[in-house]
Formats: structure tokens, sequence, C-alpha cells
């Protein structure tokens, strides 16, 4: 089994724990409901990973590792009331089985409950896990409400889309290794080029996540494929079909923008084929993910160390979940 599946496992199971107590029902079952619906946990795998790249595994990264995963799971829960999801992890999400008002108190209660975790870590550590925790939270709202400003937009240009996927996506995989890096008392430099690291794997992993919604495996997927397309939202997918469309193709897209029929999706995802839109996007992932690499290179700590790194990054870029 590689380092990371470990990491994966012994991470499920110290999870694996009531984090809220049971009343009232309608908030905490509604928070229990999301929590096991499961997930990939990737983000507390990070945090891990970035400890024991320099040190054994420090209590104080299963802390925030918690916190992290928590942290993740409210901004699922209010991302799909924002796209009108109505599957996640196989599931109805959570506005779509209890309430919306019961969602969004499930997903602010996530969020402070994250911040407990943080706060129980020792006192050299607590500073700067709250404040790492806090800009990212903030920048997270602010691609989120770039993500939305888009749907409104006949198109944007490529590097506002860059910049609003860093700040939704690659800024939270980013600081969860450079959470971890920091509690095994990582130096600056280090902590720096592994940021680096994350956020390019996180540039590819939501130009994959963007790939995926319009062409996954609706049975693997687990949200609703096409939702994308639906609301409207510039992905990498769309953007990339408006700059390689000729001026016919192009017309059918905007077009298709303003349709809200039934076939929506399927004609979209005809125009998006036939605009390469595949080959743009697995170009896209390479350049980001071999980014990664270069800045993971420059990390000063034997190159075998660095192993269970590659192997995750690899897995992250060709998963169907
Ligand atoms: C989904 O993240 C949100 C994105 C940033 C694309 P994940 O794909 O990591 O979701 P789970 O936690 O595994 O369900
Ligand atoms: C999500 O982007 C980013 C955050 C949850 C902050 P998406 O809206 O593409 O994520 P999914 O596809 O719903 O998981
Ligand atoms: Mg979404
Ligand atoms: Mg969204
Ligand atoms: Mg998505």
């Amino acid at each position: 089994m590689k380092r990371f599946q470990e990491l994966s496992h012994a991470f499920l199971k110290y999870f694996d724990t009531a984090h809220f107590p049971d009343q009232p029902s309608g908030l905490y079952d509604a928070a229990s409901y999301m929590l096991g619906a499961g997930g990939k946990r990737i983000r507390p795998v990070l945090c891990l990973m970035g400890n024991e790249l320099f040190a054994n595994i420090h209590a104080d990264a299963w802390k925030t590792a918690t916190a992290i995963e928590l942290f993740h799971n409210f901004t699922l829960i209010h991302d799909d009331i924002m796209d009108k999801a109505p599957l996640r992890r196989g599931n109805a999400t959570v506005h779509a089985k209890f309430n919306e008002s019961s969602a969004l108190l499930a997903g602010d209660v996530m969020l402070l409950r994250a911040y407990g975790y943080l706060n129980t870590t020792e006192s050299h550590h607590v500073q700067m896990l709250i404040s790492q925790m806090n800009e990212v939270g903030r920048q997270v709202c602010e691609g989120q409400q770039m993500d939305m400003d888009f749907e409104n937009r006949e198109s944007v240009p490529l590097i506002s889309y860059l910049q609003m996927i860093e700040l939704k996506t690659a800024v939270l995989l980013a600081a969860s290794l450079r959470m971890g890096a920091f509690i095994a008392g990582a130096g600056e430099d280090d902590q720096r080029n592994l940021y680096a690291f994350g956020k390019n794997l996180g540039l590819a992993f939501q130009v994959q996540d963007d790939w995926l919604d319009a062409f996954g495996d609706p049975e693997k997927f687990g949200k609703k494929t096409g939702g994308d397309i639906i609301q409207n939202k510039k992905t990498f997918l769309l953007l990339k079909a408006l700059e390689t469309a000729d001026a016919s193709q192009k017309k059918d897209i905007l077009q298709l923008l303003e349709y809200t029929g039934a076939d929506k999706v399927d004609k979209m995802l005809v125009l998006f084929s036939a605009c390469g839109v595949d080959k743009a996007a697995q170009t896209a992932q390479k350049r980001y993910f071999d980014q990664a690499l270069a800045d993971l290179e420059q990390i000063r700590i034997p190159p075998e160390r660095k192993i269970p790194l590659k192997e995750m990054a690899a897995y992250l870029l060709q998963r169907n979940a």
C-alpha cells in the first residue's frame, strides 16, 4: 500500500469520532450526515504528509488535519447551496435532504468546530495555525464570490479563471501542506516551496474537477454531471471551448448559455468535444503538475522522502471522483 493510502486509512480512524453533540438534532443530524458520507479526505492527508516530510507525525498535525477536513466540509455544504447541487458523494446534498437553513447552520457549526480543534494545539503553534486558517477562509469566500459573479458573464479571461480557482480551491490544499510542515518545524523556504507545490497541484485538481463535472462517470463521480453547464459556470472547459471555437461554434456556445432546455448539457458537451477541450484540459493539468514537481524539487530534504507526495499528486490527477 502506498504511504498516502496508509495515512488516509489512519486519518479515517482518527476522524471517526463524535465531533458534535446530539441536540438539537435538526442541526447535528445534518452535520453528521455530511461527515458520514465520506469523501476522499485529501486535505487532511496532505497536512499529515507535509508534517511527515520533515519529522515523525506530531499530535498537532492530527488535530490540524481534523480541523482542515471540517473546514472543507463546511465549504462544500455552502457550495452546494450556492451551486443548487442535488448530489454530493453519491447522496442527496445536505440542503436537499434537510433544508437550506439547517444546511447553512451545519456548515457554520463545522467551521466553528474546526477552530475548536486548532485551539487545542500547543501554544507555540496555535497562533500561526489560526491565522493560516483565517487567511484561507477569506480567500475561499473571495474565490466563491468570483465563481458566482462569473456565472452571469458571457466569458471571463483565463487569468481571472485561474485567480478564481486558486482562491476557491488551490489555497486550501497548499495551506494544508504548509500547516503540516510548520508543525514539523520546517524552515520558511521549505514551507514556501511546499505551499507552491500544493497550489499548483490544486490548480490541476480543479481543472480535473471541471473535466469530471462534464465528462465523468456519474456512477463514480458522486455529483450530478453537467451541473456546471446548467449553472453557466465559467469552467476551464467552457473558456477553452470559446477560445478555440470557430465563429459558428462560438455563436452556438453563447446561445446555449441563454438556453434552459433539458438537452442543454448534451448540446454543450458536443461543442466541448468538437472544440478539443479534452486535450486542452490535459495539457493544462500536465503543466501545473510539472510545476508542482519542480516546486517539490526545491525542498531541501533527501529525494526519497518526497516519493509519497509524488504518488499522491499522481493519484489526484487520474482520479474519477
Ligand atoms: C471537492 O473537493 C471540491 C473541490 C475543490 C473541487 P473533493 O473532490 O476533495 O471532495 P471530497 O471531500 O473528496 O468529497
Ligand atoms: C468548489 O468548486 C470549491 C469549494 C467548495 C470551495 P466546485 O463548486 O466546482 O466544487 P464541487 O464540484 O461542487 O465539488
Ligand atoms: Mg459546487
Ligand atoms: Mg462551486
Ligand atoms: Mg466542480
